[in-house]
């Protein structure tokens, strides 16, 4: 990474200002963390902050609360379940920039962490307020931004806030940039992609720029039904984004004129309606029946696409192949999430759905790489620069 890193300053007895991304799913009515696997994550950088004498003062959004205190999306449940991975006491603020976040603030000694309120609810936060950026500064005289899941927000504490302090990354946002880095920078060839998701809208930007550096692009998800219209196939009811047809015949067309092997499904499991429980079955392409919808790929689809990842020394995915949290139209992205698992290539994955497929399957140690980010993956690999890695300090 060419951003300087917290392993390239001086912490002892600093207070550390660092921002986290513990916007992790929880339980509303008890509070109950379904996954702490962003928590984790982030454990390298707060455990070296602290052997090496630092006072950590930590900073996450929970959810989306627009500025308004929200009582379900205090941050209390997670400063606790970091404490317990820690093993360690971790205060938790009740405001992020009052009375109770400046005392805390003041009262840590080294090695001590205390977790300010989520920053979203204040409304400065995600406008960037400089205002706000300063006050968070005041409690850090260094900052440290280890949220990789949020470095496409530009925020007061993603990025404002590295105006007013030297502004460093931690160890899982140097790792982040590094292995997604590594895909689109450098990978070893041949580089392949695997992109599904329900809407090509959102994925395009990701599509075109892949197209420019993978030598294969396999298409899974709502989006395929897309490309297959596009290519005159009958797709019955299948989600379809008619305004994205010549989107979907572009890329196609680019894909050939690169040489890059473009992969589309063969066949499909079809349902009779838009449900975990419909009816459904497995058909060729031609033989989508009339008001049926595709909701996976067929076997004969992943078979394909397996052969075509076969050679390939780096592979990144992102986008589940179908409506894969419907058990029924799973299949296509366990499969191929296990054939990944076995895989020789380097490995990278990286969106939500993906990553919580490969999860539920207890794979993820096996992959090269399962990133923390949903969006900011994504923009990652659409080759955006992320504010949140803009604004700190270049080696
Ligand atoms: C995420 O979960 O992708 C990040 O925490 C960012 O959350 P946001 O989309 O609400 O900004």
């Amino acid at each position: 990474m060419t951003k300087k890193t917290v392993r390239d300053v001086e912490v002892a007895g600093k207070r550390v200002l660092v921002r986290v991304d513990f916007n992790v799913p929880i339980e509303k009515s008890s509070g109950a963390i379904l996954d702490d696997t962003r928590i984790r994550a982030a454990l390298p950088t707060i455990a070296y902050l602290r052997e090496h004498g630092a006072r950590v003062v930590l900073m996450s959004h929970l959810g989306r609360p627009d500025g308004q205190v929200v009582p379900a999306l205090r941050l209390a449940p997670v400063a606790a379940r970091l404490g317990e991975l820690l093993g360690a006491r971790v205060e938790a603020a009740d405001d992020v920039v009052g009375p109770s976040a400046r005392a805390a603030v003041e009262a840590l000694q080294p090695g001590d962490v205390v977790m300010l309120e989520n920053v979203r609810f204040e409304p400065g936060e995600e406008q960037d307020d400089p205002k706000l950026a300063e006050q968070l500064a005041s409690f850090g005289d260094l900052y440290v931004n280890d949220a990789f899941g949020t470095a496409h927000r530009a925020h007061a504490s993603t990025a404002g806030v590295a105006k007013f302090l030297p502004a460093v990354a931690g160890f899982l946002m140097e790792k982040e940039v590094d292995q997604l880095g590594r895909v689109i920078a450098e990978p070893e060839r041949p580089l392949a992609a695997i992109i599904g998701g329900a809407k090509i809208s959102s994925k395009i930007g990701v599509l075109r720029h892949l197209l420019s550096i993978v030598d294969t692009l396999l298409i899974g998800g709502g989006m395929a039904s897309t490309f297959l219209k596009a290519g005159g196939v009958a797709v019955g009811a299948s989600l379809v984004e008619d305004g994205q047809l010549d989107a979907a015949r572009a890329i196609v067309a680019e894909a050939a004129e690169r040489g890059v092997d473009l992969g589309l499904p063969t066949d499909a499991v079809v349902a009779e309606r838009f449900a975990g429980d419909a009816a459904s079955r497995i058909v060729a392409l031609e033989a989508v029946p009339d008001g049926w919808m595709i909701l996976d790929v067929g076997p004969q689809t992943v078979q394909a696409y397996e052969a075509k990842l076969q050679p390939a020394m780096t592979i990144v995915w992102n986008g589940p192949l179908g409506v894969a949290e419907w058990e029924a139209f799973a299949q296509g992205s366990r499969e191929l999430a296990r054939f990944l698992a076995k895989s020789q290539a380097s490995v990278v994955i990286g969106g939500g759905e993906t990553v919580a497929l490969v999860s539920d399957l207890g794979l993820s140690p096996a992959y090269s790489h399962v990133s923390t980010g949903g969006g900011a993956a994504l923009e990652f690999l659409e080759g955006r620069t992320l504010p949140g890695v803009a604004a700190l300090q270049d080696r």
